[in-house]
């Protein structure tokens, strides 16, 4: 065990302030910050735990199941890697560290189009179970050529971050702030991340990076309805409901409070993630109980990265799983692929 040991009674919170004290300052403010004030960073967290449990009881709870899929690709939880850029920021094990940590635990990796790590090394150790995350560049060649390369080397979905048109302004000013020796972006040279994501990004552009490759283009970043509802009349496959951990805009809705009339809108046409603030494993029965299929870990992954590279990583999932079997069965929920609606209530 590696990880603090109350983590494993006050939660994963607790990690945060671990992790910032082993870290170089910069790194630490590149790991936490978000956009202007901060209060979407706050709210995400706090918003789950606005939904009160109401358990079933005497259910037999003897065998709880967390297994479940996403499209189609079965997972032992429903607890996802978040896509982070520059996890070689955090520990030289990098984006490897916590591929390894992925495969061992049947779970999914979105890498991010950030990433401090070759995509052909992370395919070797993922096999299937990663998806590709991608900004839409200006650079439409580059973008297109990333996609291809990804899927050919077996990433079972693209996802498509919709909610940075332009870069927020964070809250902590990150000058200064240098990446350690030898980290740096692979896939995109970090002089094309000045022109940036291309700010025309509309659904024609969704439609044109469908066109070039044969897997899903999933959609990162919606929280109104109505765009989880096109995005469900176009034949979009699955969606994350996200404010990107609070980096980019800051004041939007928590995700907590985003997802249900997202998954009302969608009625099951699409598949329906969602990230933000999960910080522990009630959260994710929340996620579920809300409509959610899934959830995606953001920061705590890095958080135990830090601590423990890629052992820190596992055992930050493995605490997040423990704590969803635990309080399923303690809910009277058997079976975590079938959460009931009326298990939360929001006061
Ligand atoms: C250090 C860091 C880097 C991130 N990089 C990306 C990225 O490259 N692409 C992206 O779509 N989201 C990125 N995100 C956002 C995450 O995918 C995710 O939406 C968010 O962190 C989830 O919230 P949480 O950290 O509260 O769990 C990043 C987040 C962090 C903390």
């Amino acid at each position: 065990v590696i990880l603090p040991p109350l983590t494993r009674h006050l939660g994963l919170d607790e990690l945060q302030a671990a992790a910032a004290a082993v870290l170089p300052v910069g790194s630490a403010e590149f790991l936490e910050t978000g956009a202007r004030g901060e209060l979407t960073v706050r709210a995400n967290v706090a918003a789950w735990s606005s939904w009160w449990l109401r358990p079933r009881v005497l259910v037999d709870v003897a065998e709880v199941s967390t297994a479940s899929t996403v499209l189609d690709l079965p997972v032992r939880v429903p607890i996802l890697v978040a896509p982070m850029s520059l996890q070689r920021v955090a520990h030289p094990d990098g984006e490897s560290g916590v591929a390894r940590a992925v495969a061992a635990r049947e779970g999914l990796m979105i890498v991010s189009m950030g990433t401090s790590t070759p995509i052909e090394e992370l395919a070797a150790i993922l096999g299937r179970r990663w998806w590709m995350q991608l900004y839409l560049l200006s650079d439409r060649d580059l973008t297109a050529s990333i996609a291809r390369r990804a899927a050919s080397l077996g990433a079972g979905a693209l996802v498509l971050t919709v909610d940075a048109p332009r870069v927020g302004t964070q809250s902590r000013p990150r000058d200064g702030f240098r990446y350690p020796d030898g980290v740096s972006d692979v896939l995109v040279d970090p002089t094309a991340w000045t022109i940036g994501s291309d700010r025309r990004l509309t659904w024609d552009e969704v439609h044109w990076l469908q066109d070039q490759v044969d897997i899903p283009v999933i959609l990162k970043g919606i929280l109104h309805p109505d765009d989880a509802a096109r995005a469900a009349d176009d034949g979009v496959r699955a969606i994350v409901v996200s404010n990107h951990g609070g980096r980019v805009l800051d004041g939007t809705l928590p995700t907590a409070l985003a997802l249900p009339a997202v998954t009302e809108a969608v009625g099951g046409r699409l598949e329906v993630y969602v990230d933000g603030g999960i910080r522990r494993g009630a959260d994710v029965l929340r996620a579920l109980a809300l409509g959610a299929r899934a959830v995606l870990l953001g920061r705590p992954v890095l958080w135990g990265l830090a601590l423990g590279g890629s052992e820190g990583a596992g055992e930050v999932l493995d605490l997040l799983a423990e704590e969803l079997d635990t309080d399923a069965a303690l809910c009277g929920v058997a079976d975590v692929a079938q959460v009931p609606h009326d298990l939360v209530e929001r006061i």
